[in-house]
C-alpha cells in the first residue's frame, strides 16, 4: 500500500486536548486516554472518525461520557472506526491495554532492561493508544503515569512536572506532566524506571531558569558530564546564531540502551540511545565526543524545527530533518574547526548518501510516495537535505537566510508546515524566485556538473564551461536543469588569488549560479593562464569532473586558499591513481611516481604548523574503499579496491616514515586526556600518521600500536583496530586483554564487536559468524547488532563483498531472523545491498540470488520494501 504526496488531505477532525492516565506495568500497561475533539471545520461533515491503533486490547470507548457498544464502532487491524460522531466538540474516552515488555519492536511503549520508555516516531503512538497519530494533529497533553514506587520510581513526560504523589494505600506512585505546547502525537514521550541523574540549569538570554537533566541507570552519572556541557553550549548557540530560546522550564534527557535510532527531540524529555549520552576518557573515543556533541545539539536544536514548527506530513520530514542537520553542522563548525567539519560532512554525504542517490533506492529529499515511513529516515532526507538548507543560505547570504528563517518561526509558530512554507519565506524575504531551486527537493539523483576552463592568451580571458546533467533515478527518467550555487577561485602561477571579473563587475565571493544545461562563464582581464578551484567550500552536493590533469590537481594541493578543495585535490589525486589500479587489477598504477610525489605533499601537510592538527589528520587519510567503488561505479571487484589501497598507503608509509614517525612519536603524547577539539585534534594527526606506518609490513609497523600502552579510548581503540588486521598472537592477546577489561561495559564491549567485524581479513565472515554465537551476543539490542553485523556490512567492504557471496548469506540471515521481531532494525540492516548492481558479474550474481531468497520469505512492510526496491525490476 503506496501513499502518496498528491493524496494529502487534512484530518476530518480536530484533538485540542489529550489527557492521558497510563498505569505502568511490565506485561499490561492500562492507558486511558479522554480526547477533547471536534470536526475539523475545513472539511466535509460527517465522516466517520478514524483513528490509528496497533496491538492495542481495547477495554472501552465512550463518547461524551457514554460508553459505545461494539456496534457502534468497527476494529480492524491498524484502526478504531466510529461511525456516528456529534457535529459539534465532544469527548472521546479509550482504555487500552498493551504489553511493553513484548514489544521487541521498540516502537511505542516498551520496557527495556527494567525502563519503561516510548518512541513514537514517526507511527508508534499508534501502539501506546488509539488516536489520530498523524503529524498534522496538533494537541495539549496532560499525562498522569502511575507506577510501582519501588521499581519505578523516576516518572517523566513531556513538558513541566505540575503534581507528584502516593496512591494512598498502594505500593504505587503518581506523577503528572503538562506540555502548555501544542503536539503532533510523535512528540509524546513518556519514561519510567530507577534511574539515576545528573542536574544543571541553564538561564536564557531573556531571564529564563531552565532546570536540566540527564537520566542515567544508576553508577553511570560519572559518565553525563560532556552531554550537559554539549547542551548548555547548543543552547547558548542557538539564542546567538538564530535568536532561539528555549521555551519550558525543564529540559530532560534519558539515556536508554535499547534504542532503535540515534535519539528522539520529544518536547521537553528527549530520550537518547545512551551510546549517544555516556562518556569518560576510559570508555569513549573522540568520535564518540564529537557525535554526542552533535547529536545533542541536533536533539536540542529540534526544539525549534520540528516541535515548535512541525511537519504536515511525513513526505515533509526534510523540513525538520534536513533543517536540523544543517543546524547542527553549523554549530559543530563553530565550536570545532569548521573547514574540518565541512570535509567530514561532505564525506558523509559522498559515502553514504551518494550511492543512494545513485543506487535502487533512490528517492528526493522530499519523496513523493513511501510504503514504509520508517524507511525514510535516510541520508537523502537527512544529509542531503541539510545540503539544501546550506545552498540556500549560500544563495541570498547568511544574514538573508537567517531573516528568512526569522519570517518562517513568525508564520508558522505552532503549526504543521510544509517544505513550500519554507522556502516561501526564504523567497519572500530575499524578493527571489526560488522555483527552480525546489527541484533540489523534488528530484532525485546527484547532478553532474562537469567543468572544463579555456583560456585565451590574446583576449586575456579564461571561460569557464558548466555543463549539468542529473540522471535518472527509479520513476524520475528526464530530469529538469537545476539551480546549483558554484563557488569558484581562480589561482595564478604563484599561487595568488586572482580576481575574478565578469561581465565587467568584480566577483568578490566567488559564486557562480549554474541554472542552465550548458553554459559559460568569461571572465576577464587575466594575465596568465590560471589554474581554476572549482566547488569550493562543497558548494552544492554534486559529483564534479573537471579537465585539470595531475600537474594542476598537485598545484591544488600546494596552493588552493581554499581549504576543502586544497584537502578535495589530494583526495582527487590520490582517487585517480586508486581506481586506475583497482579497474586494471594492477597495484603498480598506484605504487609509481606519482605516488611518491603524493607521499611527498602529505608529508608538506602534515608537517605544516601553519595548519590545525585536525585538518592534517584530515588530509593523511586516504579516499576509503567505498570511496573508490564508489568512483569505479561499475563491474566493481572489492579485493582489486582494497589490494590498491593498501599498497598505496604501504608506499606512503614507506616513503615518508621517518616524517609520520616523528608526527606520531611527538604530538601531545604525554598530555592528561581532554576531549577538547585542540587535543582531539592533535590526537587524530597522530593516530592518521600510525595508520599509515602501519601499513608498511616493514618489522615494526604493525607494532608501533602500542595497544597496551594506550591510556584513553581513542588510543587504545586505533591501536586495536590496526592490531585486529594481523594473523598473529599479538592480535588475540590485544583483543583477549581487552575483553577482560571491558566485558562488563555494553558500550565498550559494542567496539570490541565492532573493530573484529570491521578488520579486513581473509576469514573476516567466519570471525563474525563465530561472533554471533558468542555468549555476549544478542540481536535483541540493536547497538549490538550494528556493532557486529552492521559494521561488517557497512564497513568492511571486502569482507561484505566476498568472492564467494558468504558475507551476503550472512547479512540475508541475520536480517530476516532480526525481522521477525524488529523489522525497523533489520530494514536498516538490509540497505548494505543497495550497492549491488555497480559490483562485478560473480558479486552480483550472489548478491542477487541472496535477495531473491529474502523476496521469496514472508517479511515485515518494512524489509518488504527495501528488499523488492533493491531488486527493482530489472
Ligand atoms: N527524529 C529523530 C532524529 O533525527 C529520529 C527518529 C527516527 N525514528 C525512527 N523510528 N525512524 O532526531
Ligand atoms: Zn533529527
Amino acid at each position: 500500500q503506496t501513499k502518496f504526496l498528491r493524496n494529502y488531505a487534512p484530518p476530518a477532525y480536530l484533538i485540542e486536548e489529550v489527557a492521558l492516565d497510563v498505569h505502568l506495568a511490565p506485561k499490561n500497561a492500562r492507558i486511558a486516554s479522554k480526547l477533547r475533539m471536534r470536526p475539523n471545520p475545513k472539511m466535509a461533515p460527517g465522516q466517520p472518525l478514524v483513528l490509528d491503533g496497533e496491538d492495542l486490547a481495547l477495554e472501552r470507548v465512550a463518547l461524551d461520557g457514554k460508553d459505545l457498544s461494539p456496534g457502534d464502532y468497527a476494529l480492524s487491524d491498524g484502526s478504531l472506526t466510529i461511525n456516528s460522531v456529534p457535529a459539534q466538540p465532544f469527548t472521546l474516552e479509550i482504555v487500552t491495554l498493551c504489553d511493553p515488555e513484548a514489544n521487541t519492536e521498540l516502537s511505542g511503549l516498551y520496557r527495556s532492561r527494567g525502563t519503561y520508555c516510548t518512541q513514537c516516531e514517526p507511527e508508534g503512538f499508534r501502539r501506546i493508544t488509539y488516536f489520530i497519530d498523524r503529524p498534522d494533529a496538533l494537541a495539549v497533553y496532560t499525562v498522569r503515569i502511575e507506577a510501582d514506587r519501588a521499581t519505578t520510581p523516576v516518572l517523566l513526560s513531556n513538558g513541566n512536572l505540575i503534581e507528584q504523589g502516593d496512591v494512598a494505600g498502594t505500593d504505587r506512585h503518581f506523577a503528572v506532566w503538562h506540555d502548555p505546547f501544542p503536539k503532533p502525537s510523535y512528540l509524546f514521550a513518556l519514561v519510567g524506571g530507577d534511574l539515576a541523574s545528573v542536574h544543571d540549569s541553564f538561564t536564557t538570554a531573556s531571564g529564563r531558569k531552565v532546570a536540566l537533566g540527564i537520566y542515567v541507570k544508576p553508577g553511570k552519572e560519572d559518565r553525563c558530564g560532556w552531554a550537559m556541557e554539549s547542551l548548555k553550549r547548543a543552547m547558548r548557540w542557538d539564542e546567538e546564531r538564530f535568536g532561539l530560546e528555549y521555551d519550558l522550564d525543564v529540559f530532560n534527557i534519558v539515556a536508554v540502551s535499547d534504542f532503535n535510532m540515534g535519539a528522539m527531540e520529544n518536547k521537553g524529555l528527549n530520550i537518547f540511545n545512551d551510546k549517544l549520552v555516556l562518556a569518560r576518557p576510559d570508555t569513549a573515543s573522540d568520535a564518540d565526543y564529537h557525535s554526542i556533541e552533535s547529536v545533542i545539539a541536533h536533539e536540542y536544536f529540534h526544539n525549534w524545527t520540528g516541535d515548535r514548527v512541525t511537519c504536515r506530513d511525513w513526505f515533509q520530514l526534510c523540513l525538520k530533518e534536513g533543517l536540523t542537520v544543517f543546524r547542527d553542522q553549523e554549530f559543530t563548525s563553530d565550536v570545532r574547526t569548521g573547514p574540518v567539519e565541512r570535509i567530514i560532512d561532505a564525506r558523509m554525504l559522498k559515502t553514504h548518501q551518494y550511492p543512494e542517490d545513485a543506487g535502487p533506492l533512490a528517492h528526493p529529499v522530499r519523496p513523493a510516495s513511501y510504503i514504509e515511513i520508517n524507511n525514510f529516515y535516510t541520508s537523502t532526507v537527512y544529509e542531503k537535505g541539510a545540503e539544501v538548507c546550506r545552498m540556500l543560505q549560500t544563495l541570498l547570504g547568511a544574514r538573508p537566510f537567517r531573516k528568512g528563517l526569522d519570517l518562517y518561526f513568525e508564520r508558522h509558530d505552532g503549526e504543521a508546515a510544509t517544505v513550500e512554507n519554507f522556502v516561501d519565506a526564504m523567497a519572500d524575504v530575499s524578493g527571489r524566485d526560488l522555483t527552480q531551486f525546489m527541484l533540489w527537493y523534488t528530484q532525485s539523483g546527484t547532478p553532474e556538473l562537469a567543468c572544463s576552463l579555456d583560456y585565451d592568451p590574446h583576449a586575456k580571458t579564461a571561460k569557464l564551461h558548466v555543463s549539468q546533467v542529473v540522471p535518472p533515478t527509479p520513476g524520475q527518467t528526464s530530469k529538469e536543469p537545476m539551480l546549483i550555487p558554484l563557488k569558484v577561485g581562480l589561482i595564478g602561477a604563484n599561487g595568488d588569488e586572482l580576481p575574478l571579473k565578469l561581465n565587467g563587475e568584480i566577483l568578490t565571493d566567488g559564486l557562480l549560479e549554474v541554472t542552465d544545461r550548458e553554459q559559460v562563464f568569461e571572465f576577464h582581464d587575466v594575465p596568465a593562464p590560471p589554474t581554476p578551484s572549482l566547488l569550493r567550500d562543497f558548494s552544492a552536493p554534486v559529483r564534479l569532473t573537471t579537465s585539470l590533469d595531475a600537474n594542476q590537481i598537485e598545484f591544488l594541493m600546494m596552493h588552493d586558499s581554499d581549504p576543502f578543495n586544497r584537502w578535495q585535490a589530494t583526495q582527487t589525486y590520490a582517487g585517480n591513481l586508486l581506481t586506475a589500479a583497482a579497474r586494471e587489477g594492477d597495484v603498480g598504477r598506484a605504487t609509481g611516481k606519482e605516488a611518491v610525489r603524493l607521499a611527498q605533499a602529505l608529508a608538506t601537510a602534515a608537517r605544516d604548523d601553519t595548519l590545525r592538527p585536525a585538518y592534517r589528520a584530515e588530509t593523511l587519510k586516504l579516499p576509503s574503499e567505498s570511496d573508490i567503488a564508489r568512483e569505479l561505479a561499475r563491474n566493481v571487484d572489492t579485493d582489486a579496491v582494497h589490494a590498491a589501497r593498501e599498497a598505496l598507503r604501504a608506499k606512503i608509509g614507506g616513503s615518508i616514515g621517518d616524517t609520520l614517525a616523528a608526527l606520531y612519536d611527538t604530538a601531545g603524547t604525554d598530555a592528561p586526556f581532554s576531549p577538547d577539539p585542540q587535543s582531539a585534534g592533535l590526537r587524530a594527526l597522530r593516530l592518521a600518521a600510525l595508520d599509515l606506518l602501519a601499513a608498511t609490513k616493514a618489522p615494526g609497523g604493525a607494532r608501533r600500536a602500542h595497544y597496551r600502552e594506550a591510556s584513553n579510548m581513542t588510543d587504545a581503540i586505533m591501536a586495536l583496530s590496526i592490531l585486529s588486521q594481523l594473523q598473529s598472537p599479538v592480535r588475540d592477546d590485544a583483543l583477549a586483554h581487552f575483553y577482560a577489561r571491558w566485558e562488563d561495559e555494553p558500550l565498550v564491549l559494542d567496539k570490541w564487536f565492532a573493530v573484529q567485524a570491521r578488520a579486513t581479513r581473509p576469514d573476516s565472515v567466519e570471525t563474525v559468524r563465530a561472533l554471533l554465537t558468542h555468549p555476549k551476543f544478542s540481536l535483541k539490542n540493536p547497538n549490538r547488532v550494528r556493532a557486529l553485523i552492521g559494521s561488517f556490512a557497512q564497513a568492511n567492504p571486502s569482507g561484505f563483498n566476498r568472492a564467494d557471496g558468504a558475507g551476503y548469506a550472512l547479512l540475508a540471515g541475520q536480517a530476516l531472523e532480526i525481522d521477525r521481531f524488529n523489522p525497523h532494525v533489520a530494514a536498516r540492516l538490509l540497505g548494505a545491498f543497495e550497492s549491488w548492481r555497480t559490483l562485478e558479474p560473480g558479486r552480483q550474481r550472489h548478491a542477487k540470488a541472496a535477495l531473491e531468497d529474502l523476496a521469496g520469505q514472508s517479511l515485515s512492510t518494512d524489509s518488504y520494501e527495501i528488499v523488492t526496491k533493491t531488486l527493482g525490476d530489472g
